[in-house]
C-alpha cells in the first residue's frame, strides 16, 4: 500500500471478523515494529503474541473491555527499563515509553498494509496482565493490541486541525500556514 494511504487507513478497531489472520502477517508486523528507534539504541521493548482464546479472555478481563474477546491473536507490548535507566537515569522511564510508542506505531503501520485491523489499548489492570503472561515485577505492561480483520463500521475519529497541531518558530504561533512547496531535485 502506498504510505500515505497506510498512514491515513489506520484506525482504532474495535469489531472483527471471524475469519483467522494469518500469523506470518503478524510475524511481518512486529519486525516492523524491531525496527523503531530507541534511545541509545538500547532494546528495552518486548512483544508477546497470544493466540490461546483463554489468555486471551483473561486479557479483555484485565482491560474490561470485552472487544479484545473477538480477537484470534493479541499482541502484549511490555518493556524492560533496566539498560535504559542505567545509561539515563531518571530519563529512562520516558525514553522507554518513547521507544514503545514508536515500536507500537510500526506494528499498528504494518499491520494495516497487510490489511489487518488493530487497536492500541491502554487502560487495563497491570497486575491482571502480568499475572495473566508471567511477565517480571521488573517489566511494564506498554499496551494490550488485539488484531484481527475489520467488521468496524463506526465512523473514522476526527484527527486535529492543522491550524492547533503546527506551529510555526514559537509555541502558539500558528499565523503562518505551511507552504506545500514542490521542488524538483
Ligand atoms: C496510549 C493509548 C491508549 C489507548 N487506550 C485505548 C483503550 O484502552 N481502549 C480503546 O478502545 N482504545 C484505546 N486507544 C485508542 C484511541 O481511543 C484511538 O487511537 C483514538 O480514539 C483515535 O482513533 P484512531 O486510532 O481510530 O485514529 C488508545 C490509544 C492510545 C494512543
Amino acid at each position: 500500500m502506498d504510505f500515505d494511504k497506510v498512514i491515513k487507513e489506520r484506525r482504532s478497531v474495535r469489531k472483527f471478523k471471524k475469519k483467522r489472520p494469518d500469523w506470518r502477517d503478524i510475524l511481518d508486523a512486529i519486525e516492523a515494529a524491531r525496527y523503531a528507534p530507541s534511545a541509545g539504541n538500547l532494546h528495552a521493548v518486548k512483544f508477546i503474541l497470544v493466540d490461546n482464546p483463554e489468555i486471551i479472555a483473561d486479557l479483555a478481563e484485565a482491560a474490561d473491555q470485552d472487544f479484545i474477546l473477538d480477537a484470534h491473536y493479541v499482541i502484549v507490548v511490555c518493556s524492560d527499563p533496566t539498560q535504559v535507566e542505567r545509561s539515563y537515569y531518571e530519563r529512562g522511564e520516558r525514553y522507554v515509553r518513547q521507544q514503545s510508542g514508536a515500536a507500537i506505531e510500526n506494528f499498528l503501520l504494518k499491520l494495516t498494509d497487510l490489511g489487518l485491523g488493530s487497536c492500541w489499548v491502554g487502560a487495563f489492570v497491570d497486575d491482571h496482565v502480568k499475572k495473566a503472561l508471567r511477565i517480571p515485577e521488573k517489566v511494564a505492561v506498554e499496551a494490550i493490541i488485539p488484531i484481527g480483520y475489520s467488521a468496524d463500521i463506526s465512523k473514522r475519529s476526527k484527527k486535529p486541525d492543522e491550524d492547533s497541531f503546527f506551529y510555526f518558530n514559537k509555541y502558539g504561533a500558528k499565523f503562518l500556514k505551511p507552504r506545500r512547496v514542490v521542488e524538483e531535485r
